[in-house]
């Protein structure tokens, strides 16, 4: 029997409403199909952590943390309670930084029967590739002078080695899909790290002549993400990029609340992290409409990465078969539940 520890983190707003979802999902995955077994173990880590002990995390939770074979996250932030940038950065952030969790993968495909916002959707099957450490997401900088001539600044920081490591990982996922890598980019003038981007980019996309490549600016890549998904395959885009063209794929696929991301360590030495896009959703939070399918979604993802996709395409399937016959949460137009769509995929996975 494979026994997968994984700790969760529902974190707070929504990410405390799916988790428990996601969780009876996995539970039921690795009894239909046998030989596996989860063993969870959940930590409080949240904005309500924080008003009781003042951290996102306790000095050793980091430690603690890195027992495990992956995280499982909801979602961090409740500006209510705790600014963003302090719950961000001691507990989201903390962990993709100090697990090097370098990589950040983030799907964007039309599941059958979810009307996508798009005027003239046609079937896309986008995967993002964000670098996931550094780029504009550096804590290099700070405020200088007070008063009015206050200025704050922020370095990007563009290393050779994880820009590189970002583009080989999209052109080996591009060499097993449409064989399409396009690059985000912003080299018209503007922004300096971004021709050192493009350089490397067309040496990686020079060892890979099976490989179609592309630029696009990221103001118009945006916009192509709306008119044309269908001609994307990968793409690959630095940290805030990634970030902001994932939501557009999300935005496609017909709402924030399906799309799935993993945060992926690739040296081994420490857990990937599994979260959906979206956020806590404040707006939502305790009317049981939250869409569990970015969590669940995100699970599949989890197997995948630890080994186990035959079981992580059966549930893929499984959760197409429940949006095609329109068990879809208030986000995507339906009238189902939460729980009721959790539910029907449970019931869909067997036994
Ligand atoms: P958000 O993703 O929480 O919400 C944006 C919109 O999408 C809202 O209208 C919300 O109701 C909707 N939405 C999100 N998830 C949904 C779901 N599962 N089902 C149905 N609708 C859903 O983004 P925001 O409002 O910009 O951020 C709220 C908080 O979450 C902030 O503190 C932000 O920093 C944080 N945040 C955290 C993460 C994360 O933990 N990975 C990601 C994004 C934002
Ligand atoms: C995401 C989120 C985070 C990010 C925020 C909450 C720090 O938007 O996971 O997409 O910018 O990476
Ligand atoms: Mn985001």
């Amino acid at each position: 029997m494979k026994t997968l520890k994984i700790a969760s983190i529902p974190g707070d707003g929504v990410g405390r409403e799916i988790m428990p979802e996601a969780i009876r999902v996995l539970e039921k995955v690795a009894d239909v199909h046998g030989g596996l077994k989860f063993d969870f173990e959940e930590f409080p880590y949240s904005c309500d952590y924080y008003l009781k002990h003042g951290a996102m995390m306790p000095e050793d939770g980091m430690d603690r943390l890195s027992q495990f074979d992956s995280v499982f996250l909801g979602a961090v932030g409740d500006a209510s309670k705790v600014p963003d940038h302090i719950s961000l950065w001691g507990l989201l952030l903390k962990i993709r930084q100090e697990f090097q969790q370098e990589i950040n993968i983030r799907p964007a495909k039309l599941l059958q029967g979810i009307n996508s916002k798009l005027a003239n959707p046609q079937d896309f099957d986008i995967v993002v590739v964000r670098e996931n450490s550094e780029g504009e997401y550096s804590s290099i900088g700070g405020r200088i002078f007070h008063d009015d001539n206050e200025i704050a600044i922020q370095n990007n920081v563009f290393s050779k080695r994880a820009t590189k490591q970002a583009m080989n990982i999209a052109f080996d996922l591009a060499s097993k899909r449409k064989g399409l890598v396009t690059s985000a980019t912003k080299s018209n003038g503007i922004f300096h790290a971004m021709p050192f981007w493009d350089e490397i980019f067309e040496e990686i996309s020079a060892k890979h002549p099976n490989i179609k490549s592309e630029s696009k600016h990221i103001d118009a890549l945006a916009a192509y993400f709306i008119t044309h998904p269908h001609e994307l395959d990968v793409v690959v885009g630095s940290n805030l990029f990634g970030d902001i063209l994932s939501d557009v794929g999300a935005a496609i696929m017909g709402s924030i609340g399906v799309a799935p991301s993993a945060n992926l360590n690739l040296n081994g030495k420490y857990p990937s992290m599994f979260e959906p896009v979206h956020g806590s959703a404040p707006d939502i939070v305790g009317k049981g409409i939250a869409n569990p399918i970015g969590q669940i979604w995100t699970a599949k993802m989890l197997l995948e990465f630890n080994g186990e996709a035959n079981i992580a395409e059966h549930l893929l399937k499984v959760i197409e078969e429940v949006t095609a016959d329109g068990y879809q949460t208030a986000d995507l137009g339906g009238k189902y539940k939460m729980t009721e769509v959790t539910d029907e995929i449970i019931k869909r996975l067997g036994k």
